[in-house]
């Protein structure tokens, strides 16, 4: 009888005790703050830092590429503007037009409007222009030497009627401050 009375009051203690437990658990769970969900991130990073596409367009191809570019890497988008536009007859290519004399003179520097708004704060620059007789239009030189790309990556991208963009930016290499220069990419019309 003794047994069965200490085998019971045991059995009651160790049941009482894990009740216990289980309601102090219970009561750590309702204390435990709920993490707060964070808000999305208008401006997501792409893990490459701030990036800007800059580009130069006559008639609006290089555009739609550098603004495809701009939406996949949430980069800000800059239209370089010559502070005197081209007309269709400054692109006349078959004739002796504007674009043709400037790509024929290496020191044309036609001039721009403006720069973009803190430069210093990108660490990413995609530079797009159209191709001329092979090469950059000298606007881009323009640009180039209008700020200082150190500590930047760039990365060029053209369109063009069938030329690559070949060796097109290597003579940009040599007018530029920069930190890497990738290679680049040629985007056909469309494409
Ligand atoms: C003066 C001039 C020279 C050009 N030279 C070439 C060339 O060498 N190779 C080529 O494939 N396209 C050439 N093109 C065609 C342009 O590269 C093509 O139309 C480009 O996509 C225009 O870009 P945009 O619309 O952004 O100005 C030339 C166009 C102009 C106006």
């Amino acid at each position: 009888m003794k047994f069965w009375i200490i085998t019971l009051t045991l059995l009651m203690a160790i049941s009482f005790s894990m009740c216990a437990c289980s309601h102090e658990y219970e009561e750590q769970e309702i204390k435990e703050e709920p993490t707060p969900t964070p808000e999305p991130d208008p401006n997501p990073s792409t893990g490459y830092g701030k990036i800007l596409v800059a580009y130069f367009s006559c008639t609006n191809t290089t555009k739609e590429v550098a603004e495809e570019i701009a939406d996949i890497t949430s980069g800000n988008l800059f239209r370089i503007e010559p502070r005197e536009a081209y007309t269709s007859a400054d692109l006349d290519y078959n004739n002796d037009c504007r674009a043709n004399r400037e790509q024929n003179n290496p020191s044309s520097r036609p001039e721009i409007k403006g720069m973009p708004k803190n430069l210093e704060e990108y660490e990413v620059v995609f530079l797009g222009y159209p191709i001329w007789w092979g090469k950059a239009p000298r606007v881009i030189f323009t640009f180039l030497e209008s700020s200082d790309f150190k500590g930047k990556t760039i990365i060029p991208f053209c369109t063009s009627h069938s030329s690559g963009i070949g060796s097109s930016y290597i003579e940009l290499h040599y007018v530029a401050k920069y930190e890497v220069w990738k290679s680049g990419k040629r985007f056909g019309l469309r494409s």
